[in-house]
């Protein structure tokens, strides 16, 4: 290995809302952190050094994004997903979410039904409700082997003529789906009968294991692409989303055209200077870094699996295809939510997103984050083990 994912960072103090922003969502502020979605390794130095560089030049005045900004990009998606991106299907985005956000008020009415799948990535919910669409679940089941799934059959009934968008997130936040390119064109088929937009959450791209491959949904078919708008980023894969630099795929050009206007009239398209560099370097640059990455998070996924099935079998781990977090069921412990979460909590002293604010389906789950040092997985899975008390 040539990068050192083992390092031990202190974030506390760092404006992190992981470490810092605890006492707000927990109640107290001495728990070991494992719930927001960013990782605790260092960013690559290849992004720090270029952001220093810039740095060098004293004016830090307006921006621009340059061509390579979009070039690296599109190179990235070319040989690592096999997806050839158009330069005029990209614009950009202030953030993920933002560009969620900015998609359904372009692309969609007031009064709109919008489909969601739960348990998922809870911003899903407010971009819908927030914005006045009507919210409609189609939430995902799990089968007999526990693998989850898309429920076509009751997504195709609840489709109405006032639907006009599906939310998906590829890969799933929390369950860890990659979904598989035979689901994503029984999608893309309902998606084509009843003209919906199918706006694709694709920030965990990158974080796919082996055997499992990544399909973007707009590169599918030519009719699919021209209904799916993908937004993403290189945030999660090098650890920066503080820079809140995110990237949309439009092929349509009519709806591109309603979202360079919304971007427009709401003044947000400008981005800012560190946003740009970071996203342009780490997509030219760090390929070699994610392949190492990649391989210590499945060393992670692994450890974890191992001590829970030998200390702690009541707590089942699904797992993950993709992303760094993972979807733990503790319905074996036979214990109600709000007990569990009481013990992770002031028992464990654990701090791990709750099932339950990812919508139906969450009860008896949590979501652990393990994009940190396995020294600070052994000292959380240790903390677990108050549960063989109960
Ligand atoms: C599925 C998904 N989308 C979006 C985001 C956040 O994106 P951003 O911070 O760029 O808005 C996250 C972060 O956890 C996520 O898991």
């Amino acid at each position: 290995m040539n990068y050192n994912f083992d390092r031990l960072i202190d974030r506390k103090g760092s404006g992190s809302i992981k470490y810092d922003k605890m006492s707000f969502f927990f109640g107290r502020d001495d728990l070991q952190p494992l719930w927001v979605a960013d990782m605790d390794f260092a960013t690559p130095d290849f992004i720090l050094d270029a952001i220093k560089k810039r740095l060098e030049h004293p004016v830090l005045g307006y921006t621009m994004r340059q061509e390579g900004f979009f070039e690296s990009y599109m190179r990235w998606a070319r040989k690592r997903y096999r997806w050839k991106v158009s330069r005029q299907w990209l614009d950009f985005s202030p953030g993920v979410v933002g560009g969620l956000a900015l998609s359904v008020l372009s692309m969609t009415g007031e009064g709109d039904k919008i489909i969601i799948q739960p348990p998922v990535y809870h911003p899903f919910f407010d971009v819908v409700k927030g914005n006045a669409r009507q919210l409609i679940e189609n939430p995902l089941q799990r089968d007999a082997e526990g693998n989850y799934r898309m429920d076509f059959d009751h997504m195709r009934s609840i489709i109405d003529p006032q639907t006009k968008m599906i939310i998906i997130a590829n890969p799933h936040n929390p369950v860890g789906r990659v979904w598989r390119r035979d689901e994503l064109e029984e999608l893309a088929e309902i998606a084509v009968k009843h003209n919906l937009i199918i706006l694709s959450d694709d920030i965990h791209a990158d974080f796919i294991y082996k055997p499992n491959q990544y399909t973007p949904l707009a590169s599918i078919d030519e009719a699919v692409a021209q209904q799916t708008v993908t937004v993403t980023s290189p945030s999660k894969t090098f650890n920066i989303a503080g820079l809140s630099t995110s990237i949309v795929v439009i092929p349509n050009e009519n709806l591109r055209q309603k979202y360079r206007n919304k971007i427009k009239d709401m003044h947000l398209f400008l981005g800012n200077i560190f946003g740009n560099i970071a996203f342009e370097t780490a997509y030219k640059k760090g390929e070699a870094w994610l392949e190492e990455l990649l391989k210590y998070l499945q060393t992670n996924i692994d450890f974890v699996t191992g001590y829970l099935a030998e200390h702690i079998p009541e707590i089942k781990p699904v797992k993950p295809e993709g992303t760094f977090l993972m979807w733990l069921d503790f319905s074996g412990l036979n214990l109600p939510h709000d007990k569990v979460k009481d013990i992770l909590i002031n028992q464990a002293k654990l701090a791990l997103n709750d099932g339950k604010s990812f919508g139906q389906n969450g009860e008896n789950y949590f979501r652990l984050n393990i994009a940190t040092p396995q020294s600070n997985l052994k000292t959380a899975l240790e903390k677990m083990l108050v549960f063989n008390e109960f």
